[in-house]
């Protein structure tokens, strides 16, 4: 297969990479793009691959599948033309995620939603994915008529960015050296703090654009659309996976133990029963993880859970590639490609 990833030399593209290779999946040609040049190339299989600015042209020379994980602008700009090219798109931005018509897959929630007539795969918002495999077999189960969420949510999520600037204000904060200022994408000190909002922007309503893509995007991958969802997303000084404290409300009267029980068969869950789990046991898993299910007093519809999951790995890049395994399982990738051809 011929694939190329937009953004390689980012947070989620390097893992997407990472991830090809511990799943094995055939690359024949690996175009390797960010946003300008490099002059050290890609080391892959044994094999080096130049890394190139990622241009309309440089993206239309006959690729099977085209992972996007860069940014809403690169997206935009050039993946439908590389759908056009006959490319399966795989994008991790938001670019595309609740347009109409265009599917929001999580394999082990709706792979029902893949199509043979789409071409634009968009990889839903990392904290959305994690919440959604957590309490999709909640859904299956008793169905849910709230969600109420908030999150603990790592650096990671700001990309390479976020990383560094947390490494920046521990080191300052550790050695005497006099104090230089950092751009970083965080509102406030991340380091021994936490940050009530992620993203920079604050609508009139009071939500953060991260709180409202949680709650859009939940709806659409769980086919409810009109459920209820509230969500606080908070930063926090920790450098991968995000953990979310979750209140359910669900529309029949279901237990603890139902719960517990359709978790633990639940695809891509691992159900702790008893005691707890946080990101740095999750960190660098597929799997996300569900502990603390306790009912709200004598409730039989009011439930609380406690839900981690490695942002970069199953909230992007992993997922990412499941869907690329789900569409050539179907026989969707490849239809009208061709070798790819060097400029
Ligand atoms: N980090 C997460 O946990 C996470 C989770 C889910 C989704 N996402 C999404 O995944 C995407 C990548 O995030 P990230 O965290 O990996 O960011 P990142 O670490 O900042 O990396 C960004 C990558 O995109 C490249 N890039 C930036 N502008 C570009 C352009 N105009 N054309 C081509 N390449 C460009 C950068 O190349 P240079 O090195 O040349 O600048 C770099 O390779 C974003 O859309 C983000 O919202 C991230």
């Amino acid at each position: 297969m011929n694939i190329a990833i937009v953004g390689v030399t980012g947070v989620v593209g390097e893992t997407i990479l990472r991830v090809l290779d511990e799943r094995k999946i055939p690359v024949d040609e690996l175009g390797a793009f960010a946003s300008r040049d490099r002059d050290v190339p890609l080391h892959f299989r044994g094999r080096d691959w130049p890394i190139r600015a990622a241009t309309p042209d440089a993206l239309a020379r006959g690729y099977d599948a085209v992972f996007f994980a860069s940014s809403d602008d690169a997206s935009a700009e050039l993946a439908e033309n590389c759908a056009r090219s006959g490319a399966i798109v795989i994008d991790n931005s938001a670019t595309f995620r609740l347009a109409d018509g265009v599917p929001l897959v999580v394999p082990e929630v709706n792979p029902h939603d893949a199509a043979a007539d789409h071409r634009i795969y968009p990889v839903a918002n990392c904290t959305a994915i994690v919440l959604c495999v957590g309490i999709a077999p909640i859904a299956r189960l008793a169905g849910l008529r709230s969600v109420r969420v908030a999150t603990y949510q790592a650096v990671s999520g700001a990309g390479k960015a976020g990383l560094e600037a947390l490494a920046y204000e521990e080191e300052g904060a550790s050695t005497s050296a006099p104090t230089t200022s950092m751009k970083t994408p965080f509102a406030a000190p991340i380091f021994r703090n936490v940050i009530p909002l992620v993203g920079s922007t604050i609508d009139e309503f009071g939500d953060s654009g991260e709180e409202k893509k949680v709650a859009a995007e939940t709806r659409k991958m769980l086919g409810l659309p009109s459920l209820h969802i509230a969500a606080t997303t908070v930063r926090v000084p920790v450098r991968f996976a995000h953990s979310e404290a979750v209140f359910v409300e669900t529309e029949r009267d279901t237990t603890v133990a139902e719960i517990g029980a359709a978790l633990a068969v639940a695809p891509g869950v691992v159900y702790h029963a008893t005691g707890i789990v946080t990101p740095r046991d999750v960190e660098g898993q597929d799997l996300v993880h569900v502990a603390r299910v306790r009912a709200e007093g004598d409730s039989k519809r009011h439930f609380q859970l406690w839900i981690v999951g490695d942002q970069v790995r199953k909230g992007a890049a992993t997922n990412a590639v499941q869907i690329l395994e789900l569409l050539v399982a179907r026989g969707f990738v490849g239809a009208g490609s061709a070798r790819v051809s060097t400029p």
